[in-house]
C-alpha cells in the first residue's frame, strides 16, 4: 500500500506533481538541489493550491494540503520511508541514472521507482540500479494539476507488479492512465505528435504546401485546437526540433525537418522569443489569424494519414490498444477525437490511397 511518495525535482514539473499527490492524501516528500528552489516550489504550490481552493476544487483547505509537503535538500536517509519515487530533475541520462542509484541505496526494496522522462528510454535509466523490475515510467503532461494524461510505460525489465501498482497509484490521482507496454521512443502521445508534426514539415519543405495552408487545414479539416505550425510555435521550434532529433536518433524513422534545425540556430523560437512560424508581439501567444479558405487546398488525410499508419502499427506491435491510443491523443493533445474516429471517418482505403500519394509526391518511402 502506498502512503509515502517522494518527488524528486522541484521545477516545472516536479512541483506541479507534488502538489497532484499531496492533493490526493497522500505525504509527499519534495527533493531539489537548494532550499531556494524548494521554498520557491512551495510558494507556487500554495499558490496554485489557493486558487484551486477558491474555486471549491478541493475537499480539504488549502493549508491540510500543503501541510503534508516536506521538502529535503538532496536524496537523503529521510526518503527511507518513501513507497514510491516519482522522479522529475532534467532530461539528462547521467543525472537520472545517478539518482536512480542514489535512491536505491535508500529506500525499501519494495519501492516503486518512476521517471518522468519524455524522451529517454526507461530501460537505459533502469539499468543504473540492481531491481529493475521496480522501474517505470510515469510521463504526467505540463501542467501536471490541469492536464489529466499520464502515460505508464513497461520499461524491458519493468516487472507486471510494477506497471500495475503504477497504473493504480496514478488512478488514486484522479488522473487518467494509459499503458504504454513498450519501451519505444516517444512513447505513444509524441510518438503521435511527432509522426504530424515531421510530416508537415515535409509538406512544406517538398512545397506540397505552405505552412499556413498546413494550419489552416489543421484547424478547420481536422478541427484540432491548433495549427500543426501554431503549436510548434506555442510548445518551443527549438524543443520540437531537439525531441525528433532525439527520437530519430533512437530509432523513431521520419523525416528530419530542416527548418526547425535553421530556426533554431536563428533563436526562431516561437512565442518565447517573439517570432517563429508566425510573430508574436511581446511574446505573448495570440491565436493566429487564418482564412478558412486556405483550408481547401490540401487534402486533410495528408496530413493525418501517417499518424493513423503510427497508430495501427502501435497496436500491432502490442505497444497500446486503440482505446489508450485514442484517449491519449485526446487528453494529451486535446484532439477533439481519437485517431481512430479520423480512421473511420475518412475511411481506411482512403487513408490508404493517402499514403500512397504522398509516397509519390514526396519521394519519401520509408515511413509513409
Ligand atoms: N516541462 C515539460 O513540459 C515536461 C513535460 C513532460 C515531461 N517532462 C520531463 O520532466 C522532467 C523535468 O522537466 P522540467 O521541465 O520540470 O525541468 P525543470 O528544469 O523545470 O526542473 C528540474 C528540477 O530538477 C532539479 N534538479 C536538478 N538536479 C537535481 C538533483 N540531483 N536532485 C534533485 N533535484 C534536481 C532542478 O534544480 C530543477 O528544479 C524531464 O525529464 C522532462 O523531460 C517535462
Amino acid at each position: 500500500m502506498i502512503k509515502n511518495v517522494a518527488v524528486i525535482g522541484a521545477g516545472t514539473m516536479g512541483h506541479g506533481i507534488a502538489e497532484v499527490v499531496a492533493i490526493a492524501g497522500y505525504s509527499v516528500y519534495l527533493s531539489d538541489v537548494s532550499q531556494e528552489i524548494l521554498n520557491n516550489a512551495l510558494e507556487k504550490i500554495r499558490w496554485s493550491l489557493g486558487k484551486l481552493y477558491e474555486k471549491g476544487q478541493l475537499k480539504e483547505s488549502d493549508k491540510t494540503i500543503i501541510d503534508r509537503i516536506r521538502t529535503t535538500v538532496g536524496i537523503t536517509n529521510e526518503l527511507k520511508e518513501v513507497d514510491f519515487v516519482i522522479e522529475a530533475v532534467p532530461e539528462k541520462l547521467d543525472l537520472k541514472r545517478q539518482i536512480f542509484s542514489r535512491l536505491e541505496e535508500i529506500v525499501a526494496d519494495t519501492t516503486i521507482l518512476s521517471t518522468n522522462t519524455s524522451s529517454l528510454p526507461i530501460t537505459e535509466i533502469a539499468s543504473a540500479v540492481r531491481r529493475q523490475e521496480r522501474v517505470v515510467g510515469t510521463h504526467f503532461f505540463n501542467p501536471p494539476v490541469i492536464m489529466q494524461l499520464v502515460e505508464v510505460i513497461r520499461g524491458n525489465r519493468t516487472s507486471d507488479n510494477t506497471l500495475n501498482t503504477a497504473y493504480e497509484f496514478i488512478k488514486t490521482l484522479n488522473k487518467k492512465p494509459i499503458l504504454v507496454h513498450k519501451d519505444v521512443p516517444g512513447f505513444v502521445v509524441n510518438r503521435v505528435l511527432l509522426r504530424i508534426i515531421t510530416n508537415a514539415c515535409m509538406l512544406v519543405e517538398k512545397n506540397i504546401a505552405d505552412y499556413r495552408t498546413v494550419d489552416a487545414v489543421a484547424r478547420y479539416k481536422l478541427g484540432l485546437p491548433m495549427g500543426i505550425f501554431e503549436l510548434v510555435d506555442y510548445t518551443g521550434v527549438d524543443v520540437n526540433y531537439y525531441v525528433s532529433s532525439a527520437m530519430i536518433e533512437r530509432g523513431f524513422k521520419a523525416y528530419q525537418c530542416k527548418i526547425l534545425e535553421e530556426m533554431t540556430k536563428r533563436g526562431e523560437l516561437g512565442v518565447k522569443s517573439g517570432k517563429g512560424f508566425y510573430t508574436y508581439p511581446s511574446n505573448r501567444y495570440v491565436k493566429v489569424n487564418l482564412s478558412p479558405d486556405l483550408a481547401e487546398k490540401l487534402n486533410p488525410l495528408y496530413l493525418i494519414a501517417p499518424a493513423i499508419k503510427e497508430a495501427n502499427w502501435m497496436v500491432e506491435e502490442g505497444i497500446a490498444s486503440k482505446e489508450d491510443i485514442d484517449l491519449g491523443v485526446k487528453l494529451g493533445l486535446n484532439f477533439p477525437k481519437g485517431i481512430f474516429d479520423y480512421e473511420r471517418e475518412f475511411g481506411k482505403e482512403n487513408v490508404t490511397r493517402a499514403l500512397e500519394e504522398l509516397k509519390r509526391i514526396s519521394g519519401e518511402e520509408e515511413y509513409l
